[in-house]
């Protein structure tokens, strides 16, 4: 199973979240990644934890004044990508294009999706990963697990009917080590959360509860 972290824009210590998620992961030989800020890579990068951007733009380099750069989060230490996150949206033909960014630069991609229909969409795209991640769960208390595990489910057979090696991931409400076996239980190999452990009092131990089943 993977874990990751996305931190949004939350107010949270970049850093300190970091070093817990590697510090979790070495002890757990659980795979934990956390996404920061495009600003933050580098810094979170040296942490030595698995860093991801929350999104790259699909151009290259040249006049793109205000993009986010595939080779520039390559450069700054990311190792993969968000692309098409629930609260960052792009037009198909975009998403199409950040994928084959990402994968010039050599980022690992997950293609965001709000349901099985786009997740069959976005696989079609050919990246590593796609993730449903239902946008009236995301923040909340209930897990996409147990609100709605049917999306889980028919998500991994759209994936499945279009390219059988992609990953399926699953996000959205995912707070503890229940939630996370849950997942698993309904096929998905990843988990993507932000708010259990971003907004957590002690994200070493929400992390430390994420993986307890594992
Ligand atoms: O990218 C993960 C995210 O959208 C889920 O957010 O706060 O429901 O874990 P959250």
């Amino acid at each position: 199973m993977f874990i990751l972290v996305n931190l949004k824009a939350y107010p949270c210590d970049p850093i300190e979240v970091a070093t817990a998620a590697r510090e979790v992961s070495e002890e757990s030989g659980v795979r934990i990644a956390v996404s920061p800020q495009a600003a933050d890579i580098a810094r979170v990068a040296e942490t030595g934890v698995e860093t991801w951007a929350q999104h790259v733009d699909p151009n290259g380099h040249g006049s793109h004044t205000g993009s986010t750069l595939a080779e520039a989060v390559a450069e700054a230490g990311a190792e993969g990508t968000l692309i098409n996150h629930s609260e960052k949206r792009l037009k198909l033909a975009d998403i199409d294009g950040s994928v084959r960014a990402a994968e010039r630069a050599g980022l690992e991609t997950c293609v965001c999706a709000n349901n099985p229909a786009q997740i069959g969409a976005a696989a079609a795209l050919g990246p590593d990963s796609v993730a449903v991640e239902p946008p009236e769960l995301i923040g909340g208390d209930v897990s996409v697990a147990t609100a709605d595990p049917d999306i889980v489910e028919d998500a991994v057979e759209a994936a499945e009917s279009v390219d059988e090696n992609v990953e399926v991931f699953c996000g959205a409400g995912i707070s503890s080590g229940d939630d996370v076996e849950a997942a698993g239980d309904l096929g998905a190999t990843g988990i993507l959360l932000a708010s259990g452990v971003a907004k957590a009092d002690d994200p070493r131990a929400a992390l430390e509860d994420l993986v307890e089943p594992l």
